[in-house]
């Protein structure tokens, strides 16, 4: 079962006891760093799907995007907007869930960014994920996600749903088209654990 929101509000209240040892939600992730680093990538608005304590949000808005984070942990925003006041960085946080965004998002979003959020979807709910990110982005949006890849890594820790390549076609291929696949030469995050990192189209249907 993935951890429920109030597992997550737990969590959150005091991180640095809670997830001690997780760098994922510590830093930004090295493969966001490189991707925006290296690539000819535009800027442009920027929603992050999970974003915890906002370090992938804070620094898309460092390399000058509009950057929206959304967290259904009302703790987990209280420390983002925290760490993003202490890093000067000008982004938005809000508390919602991703299954029921307010419309003001829809169609509003050049990139949608995840990581290890689809990991912790229910396979129940993993079908409504692709028509809702498409819904997220405007036209030719792009989504980037760093999805965790199971092929080396034990099953015993979350997040609790590996992705496979099968899963990332299933969920993704009717509403987007595959711009790039590879493996994070870091992985998802410190930890080291494996990881995919996607670039996808949305596809005009
Ligand atoms: C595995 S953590 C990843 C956090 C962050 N992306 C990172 O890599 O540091 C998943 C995050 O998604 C949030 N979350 C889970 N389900 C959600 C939902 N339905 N809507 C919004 N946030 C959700 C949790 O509160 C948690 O912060």
């Amino acid at each position: 079962m993935s951890p429920s929101k109030k597992d997550y509000e737990k969590r959150y209240v005091k991180p640095e006891e809670q997830i001690s040892g997780d760098s994922a939600l510590r830093a930004p992730c090295a493969a966001l760093v490189k991707y925006l680093d290296d690539e000819d990538v535009p800027t442009g608005r920027a929603l992050i799907l999970g974003s915890g304590l906002g370090y992938d949000v804070i620094h898309f808005a460092k390399k000058g995007f509009d950057a929206f984070g959304i967290d259904f942990s009302q703790s987990a925003v209280a420390h983002a907007e925290r760490n993003a006041s202490r890093s000067k960085a000008k982004c938005q946080f809000a508390c919602e869930d991703f299954f029921n965004l307010p419309t003001e998002h829809l169609g509003a979003y050049d990139y949608v960014f995840e990581r290890a959020f689809l990991c912790q979807v229910e396979p129940e709910k993993r079908s409504l994920f692709g028509p809702i990110v498409s819904s997220l982005l405007k036209p030719e949006g792009v989504y980037v996600g760093i999805l965790w890849n199971p092929d080396k890594n034990p099953y015993d820790r979350e997040p609790p749903y590996p992705i496979t390549l099968g899963i990332i076609e299933q969920t993704l291929g009717k509403h987007f088209r595959l711009e790039s696949l590879t493996e994070c030469p870091d992985g998802i995050d410190e930890s080291k654990m494996d990881a995919y990192f996607c670039i996808m189209r949305k596809r005009n249907i």
